[in-house]
């Protein structure tokens, strides 16, 4: 059985395959609609989500399977002092496949270690979040038709922020990708990703400003600061607002230079550049469904004729 924790847990040719497999439900949605009849998924959910949820949600309906569920720790027995472990074992009696977020890193692998249904990580504090970067590497490919070549910026709560760390994690095994990691001195990636790029030789700078690079991008990744993460209230309200894409900037950037955000946004991306048709922020969130349709399918070992 196969979970889904990290973004390296798929090789490159898995990843290919399945990237293959949403587009091909992306144009062809119909084909998949009974694919899961009959199988359940668990959306075991200990943070707030919209989209990771709702996508799962929607990819598993789509797909003809059902859902059940929780969407806060509050309304399952977690509040009782349940372990991550026990609630594990008494769903995998009651679903096929779940979904897991949870604000502890980690909490998925220790469910994944106990589980009898493959066990998808939905989010792990600031960890890793790969079902995220399965929907931005989607987006990326049907953006450029390729995963190589490209200089991609990441912007903003690089510390915290769990979807750039599992992206990073998989762009690096691309051929001739460089990053430009534009974020506050506070909030720079941790020194274990700057080591991981340096071992893999990857090109890659640090730098404060967007204005400054903004012409060398073909991807921009722009991120929230993580308020739930800080310690002190002082210093996000410092933060929040270092970084606010609008107009003004976009036009510094290439005709091509696509914009991306896990979303949800805050103040980083000005609502004036939704229409700029560079922005492809609420694309992305559409892959996402499809993508998780592909993964539900291969995590159960499903496939249309
Ligand atoms: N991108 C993302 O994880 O969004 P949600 O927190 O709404 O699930």
């Amino acid at each position: 059985m196969k979970h889904l924790l990290s973004p390296q847990d798929l090789s490159i040719e898995e990843l290919s395959n399945l990237l293959a497999l949403a587009h091909d439900i992306s144009i062809n949605p119909t084909k998949y609609h009974h694919v899961c009849n009959g199988k359940k998924l668990a959306t075991l959910f200990y943070e707030p989500s919209t989209r990771t949820r709702l996508s799962f949600e929607s990819a598993m309906i789509n797909l003809g399977g059902s859902v059940l569920g929780f969407s806060s720790a509050d309304s399952s027995s977690a509040a009782k002092g349940e372990s991550v472990s026990d609630t594990i074992r008494v769903i995998s009696c009651y679903a096929d496949i779940c979904a897991m977020r949870h604000p502890k890193e980690g909490a998925p692998m220790v469910a994944a270690s106990k589980s009898r249904i493959p066990v998808i990580n939905a989010g792990d504090g600031g960890h890793q979040h790969p079902t995220q970067t399965l929907t931005d590497l989607m987006t990326i490919h049907e953006l450029r038709g390729s995963l190589e070549n490209f200089t991609i910026g990441l912007c903003g709560d690089l510390k915290f922020g769990r979807t750039v760390h599992s992206l990073i994690h998989s762009l690096i095994r691309y051929n001739n990708i460089k990053f430009i990691l534009i974020s506050p001195k506070e909030l720079r990636v941790p020194d274990y990703m700057i080591e991981t790029l340096k071992d893999n030789n990857i090109s890659y700078k640090e730098v404060e400003k967007l204005e400054d690079v903004m012409t060398e991008l073909d991807i921009l990744y722009m991120t929230r600061v993580q308020r739930e993460r800080f310690f002190n209230e002082d210093d996000y309200l410092r933060m929040k607002d270092f970084y606010i894409l609008d107009k003004a900037k976009m036009e510094l950037a290439k005709p091509d230079m696509y914009v991306l955000h896990p979303l949800p946004r805050v103040n980083e991306i000005s609502v004036e550049v939704d229409n700029d048709p560079r922005a492809a922020y609420f694309k992305q969130a559409q892959y996402g469904v499809y993508v998780r349709m592909a993964l539900i399918m291969i995590l159960l070992g499903l496939s249309v004729d």
